[in-house]
């Protein structure tokens, strides 16, 4: 890991810094948008300074409709677990459906745009969506016998059923655990062994570029593994993209699997009393990549989380009720969790959910879509948006949408990325926020509050209210405003939309995000527990934070996170596989993506098909989001003297960096072989890389 690293390793030099980060100037918010803005007061800093902690966060608190309110904002006795608005009751699902029903009943919860463009878009109003969370949750209690505390996996891609279903658990305190629809069958095995899932729940298809997605065989593949790893599946129940039909090639299995819409059937027109949860109580596990093989399951507070993303929702996202919001994310993943469905429902605002590809079946299909619906507020990754632009770099200008409010978020946003954005999609009217964050936080950490604070393309912008960062270097020293040197950034404090820790696996909780900086292991103190995001970060004069990316073994491609381990032993299934190293590369397109380095076994002959085998089990071990972009076989990999693969070298051999010294390598010579393989014969290079891949991995 890129942890205990030599202090030279640690931070950019001052020229490095002038060439990747020349520092951007401001780009202020119109009249306009400050005019109508959600938060306009800059107190707003001032009531969420540490002076005020924790009780500042009342504020988001108070945004929710609580059953019982708490006695104790924060309680740190079981620290680094924190525990948020404890004695308080609250419901999710009534948060953001039945409290808005006296003012909102016929307004739009959900825009449902299909992919095909010649199906309509149809609308799913709050009444509507009140409707269907109370029939399918009946269904969930009476039917599938779920209850308050049990955990049941999704695996579940963009269609208006997957909000109906996690809102239909959090009516009944069920944990939901959506796994990315693009996922493998057996990454979701996985996640329903690691969650104890006895229900899965699943849809028969969807479309995706075109093609209607035979989804249910990801069902059969799952329940298969999952039981073989020891974890029987009782029930499947299966959504249909169209009611009524089927389109799977996989034969409902009798006992097992359930059509959704044939047994919804008996229970049309029930009501449903939402469970009174303690705050505390867990609301939905999001399983993410980490440093080591198994994806950890984040655990979400229910209380806690609602409040942070109503408030992050309302003031950064800038949403009130009469907008019409389109995060163009996955709802499997945190971003749509946080801000397609709670934080925006529980605002009453009106979210789009889009079922398919931004591109299908043109680069103008974001911007008919937000002309249509007249979206105003569009949220996306930097990756789609350069996607965008290089698919359709006029497209925007030829639709009548206006955006007042644009946000970016998963990876570092270029400059002239940004400009395009901010120019051509946003027509030079729109606000951007970048907003820097992960799954295990929540809601956002850092971005501009829109009216209060300008833009700075390529800077995240300073903490959001409440959220306290320390950049601190390898030997602990912190690294203030203006150091010039990047750092491991973390969190002074804790925060509402904080996890609680992976689910099962406290050790990992404490071990992976708060050993390294805590000053005291017995301390109940939270001022003793800095939070480790395992991001680089850069500290402007001005306190604004430029993201560089990971630190650790974790590859963020598109946005999204895969773990250099879980690709590895993807690699390893291939019986002919000795060894396997993954590094990031990086992407025009896609920021990062994996190359992937292996060895044969002994005696297995060098040609054989080992590069396609290695792809296939990638996609069927995790999915295609995972698939390398090359696999390369390796005589033998670079290691140490004590057998570590240098997973570093092979980074700069991929990004044609330069590689250092490798003399005290066991076996340098490998290095300059690799090198001609992927390279070719042409001149080594000097140039030093981006700051997450000169210092990946080279230790582990
Ligand atoms: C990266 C996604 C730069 C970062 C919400 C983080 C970003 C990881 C930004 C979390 C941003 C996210 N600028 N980098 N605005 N947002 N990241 O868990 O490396 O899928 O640690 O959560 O994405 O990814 P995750």
């Amino acid at each position: 890991m890129a942890k205990g690293k030599s202090s030279e390793d640690s931070g950019l030099s001052e020229a490095q810094i002038a060439v990747h980060w020349k520092e951007e100037g401001y780009v202020y918010p119109s009249a306009q948008f400050i005019a109508q803005a959600n938060m306009t007061d800059p107190a707003i800093f001032e009531r969420f300074s540490l002076d005020n902690f924790p009780e500042c966060f009342k504020e988001y608190a108070d945004l929710l409709s609580w059953y019982d309110y708490w006695h104790t904002t924060l309680d740190t006795s079981d620290a680094p677990c924190w525990k948020w608005f404890v004695g308080g009751k609250i419901n999710a699902s009534y948060n953001c459906i039945d409290r808005h029903l006296k003012k909102h009943k016929n307004k739009a919860a959900i825009h449902f745009v299909p992919e095909p463009e010649d199906e309509a878009p149809a609308v799913i109003t709050y009444q509507e969506l009140y409707v269907r969370v109370n029939e399918f949750a009946a269904l969930l209690r009476d039917f599938a016998k779920l209850k308050k505390g049990d955990r049941v996996t999704l695996h579940m891609p963009m269609t208006p059923e997957l909000p109906v279903t996690m809102l239909a658990c959090a009516r009944l305190g069920i944990i939901h655990s959506e796994v990315f629809g693009g996922f493998s069958g057996q990454s979701c095995a996985d996640r329903i062994v690691d969650s104890g899932s006895h229900v899965l729940i699943t849809i028969d298809s969807y479309y995706r570029n075109g093609k209607l997605i035979d989804h249910k065989v990801n069902a059969d593949i799952a329940v298969k593994t999952a039981q073989e790893k020891g974890q029987k599946v009782d029930k499947v129940l299966v959504w249909q993209r169209y009611p009524g039909q089927y389109h799977s090639k996989s034969e409902p299995v009798k006992g097992r699997d359930f059509i959704v819409n044939d047994v919804l059937k008996k229970y049309r027109d029930a009501r449903v009393e939402p469970v009174k949860m303690p705050a505390e109580d867990p609301l939905f596990l999001m399983y993410t990549s980490g440093t080591t093989g198994k994806p950890k399951g984040c655990q979400h507070s229910t209380g806690g989380y609602l409040a942070y993303v109503a408030g992050t929702s309302k003031y950064v996202q800038d949403i009130h009720p009469e907008d019409v919001y389109w995060c163009m994310a996955d709802i499997g993943w945190i971003t749509g969790h946080s801000y397609i469905v709670y934080g925006p429902l529980a605002l009453a605002a009106s979210s789009v959910i889009y079922e398919g590809v931004p591109t299908y079946p043109d680069a103008g299909r974001p911007w008919r879509i937000a002309e249509r619906l007249d979206v105003n507020i569009f949220h996306t990754a930097p990756t789609t948006i350069r996607m965008l632009r290089k698919a359709g770099p006029d497209e925007p200008q030829k639709y009548n949408y206006h955006f007042k409010h644009m946000t970016t978020v998963g990876e570092p946003i270029e400059p002239e990325v940004w400009r395009w954005y901010h120019k051509v999609v946003g027509k030079g009217e729109a606000i951007i926020v970048d907003t820097w964050w992960q799954t295990e936080t929540g809601g956002f950490l850092c971005s501009t509050l829109p009216a209060l604070q300008p833009m700075k393309p390529g800077s995240a912008g300073p903490a959001v209210p409440g959220i306290h960062p320390v950049i601190y270097d390898d030997e602990r020293k912190e690294l203030g405003a203006g150091a010039g040197k990047a750092g491991n950034i973390c969190i002074r404090n804790p925060w509402p939309g904080a996890f609680q820790t992976i689910w099962g696996d406290r050790d990992r909780y404490v071990s992976t995000y708060y050993a390294r900086y805590c000053k005291n292991k017995k301390s109940k103190d939270w001022r003793d527990w800095p939070y480790l995001t395992g991001d680089g970060a850069l500290l402007a004069e001005d306190g604004y934070y430029r993201i560089l990316g990971r630190l650790d073994d974790v590859i963020n491609v598109a946005g999204h996170r895969l773990g250099t381990k879980e690709l590895e032993s993807a690699a390893l299934t291939v019986p002919e596989i000795a060894e396997a190293a993954v590094v990031p590369v990086v992407d025009d397109l896609k920021g990062r993506v994996p190359d992937i380095y292996v060895s044969l076994k002994p005696g297995v002959k060098s040609g054989n098909d080992a590069q396609a085998k290695v792809t296939k089990a990638i996609e069927q071990e995790i999915g295609k989001i995972a698939r390398p972009k090359n696999v390369y076989v390796v005589p033998d990999m670079p290691k140490t003297r004590s057998g570590k693969i240098m997973r570093r070298v092979l980074a700069a051999i991929s990004n044609t960096l330069d590689i250092g010294d490798v003399m005290t390598l066991a076996n340098p010579d490998v290095v300059e072989e690799i090198r001609v393989l992927v390279q070719g014969k042409k001149k080594v290079a000097t140039k030093k890389g981006p700051e997450d891949i000169a210092r990946f991995g080279d230790d582990g």
